[in-house]
């Protein structure tokens, strides 16, 4: 297979992308940072696979149509596109301001849709194709101090609900990636215990896992997102005295 994964140069997507290479398939690597894309593609040399840099920032469009021509008239083209790329910065109350909640939703929503709608255009044509989005269990209800982050995940989640019965009627499989907390660059930003935090090879491996399977969620660990599951359907008043607690 050809793989394109987003947000590729570290954590969860950079596992990915030795997972995939590892197992023979062909990565395309996306994300800002060129060097380290460049080193990725050194070290699989010697790996079943490959890793071809494909560096790019996915706020900007042109670098995105770019990308995508350059990943379409590749030998094979593309099978399954993984829209990982994501942007957290935790923040107080106090320090909200529009800035950050522009920042926020141009990589996880319109980074995610930028990438999205020309693969699915790419994918419709042919009737074929695999389109994997990353959200977070941050997305399933509202959260203190994620506002910005939490809701560009739960807006991922209803595009991915809306998107997937056409996504399958035109023969283009689309799958859903709902991660508890997982170690990396993102996470080491928190300053409170995470539950149940993964690692992020294990976690890669259970994403791989899952896009192989006819699940259209793929979320872990389940003992975890299982239970924040259940507070989706706590009413307000019962839900607003968890979350208190997590305010100072
Ligand atoms: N870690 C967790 O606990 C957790 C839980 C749930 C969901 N997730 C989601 O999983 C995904 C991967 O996160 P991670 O934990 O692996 O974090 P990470 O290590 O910080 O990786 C984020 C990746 O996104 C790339 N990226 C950021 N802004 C970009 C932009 N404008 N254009 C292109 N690439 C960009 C970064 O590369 P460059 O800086 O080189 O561009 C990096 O490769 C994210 O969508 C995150 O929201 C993570």
């Amino acid at each position: 297979m050809n793989i394109w994964i987003t947000g590729a140069s570290s954590g969860i997507g950079a596992e990915l992308a030795q997972l995939y290479a590892q197992a023979g398939h062909t990565v395309f690597a996306s994300a800002r940072n060129q060097q380290t894309l460049a080193g990725m593609e050194v070290s699989a040399q010697n790996l079943p696979g490959n890793i071809v840099a494909v560096p790019l920032d996915v706020t900007d469009n042109l670098a995105v149509e770019t990308a995508i021509e350059t990943m379409t008239t590749y030998e094979g083209g593309l099978d399954l596109a993984i829209l990982n790329a994501g942007y957290y910065e935790p923040i107080e109350f106090d320090d909200l301001n529009l800035e950050h909640f522009q920042a926020t939703y141009d990589v996880n929503l319109m980074g995610v849709v930028r990438c999205l709608l020309p693969v699915l255009k790419y994918f419709a044509a042919n009737n074929t194709g695999h389109v994997a989005i990353v959200s977070s269990v941050s997305g399933f209800r509202g959260l203190p101090k994620a506002a910005a982050y939490g809701s560009s995940k739960a807006a991922l989640i209803n595009m991915a609900e809306s998107l997937k019965p056409e996504c399958n009627a035109r023969g283009i499989k689309l799958s859903l990636v709902n991660p508890g907390f997982v170690k990396s660059k993102l996470t080491d930003r928190n300053d409170f215990t995470m539950p149940f935090i993964m690692e992020t090879r294990d976690a890669a491996a259970r994403i791989v896992k899952g896009l192989a399977s006819d699940s259209f969620e793929t979320t872990f660990p389940r003992r975890f997102t299982y239970g924040l599951k259940l507070l989706r359907i706590l009413p307000y008043r019962l839900y607003f005295l968890a979350t208190k607690a997590l305010v100072k």
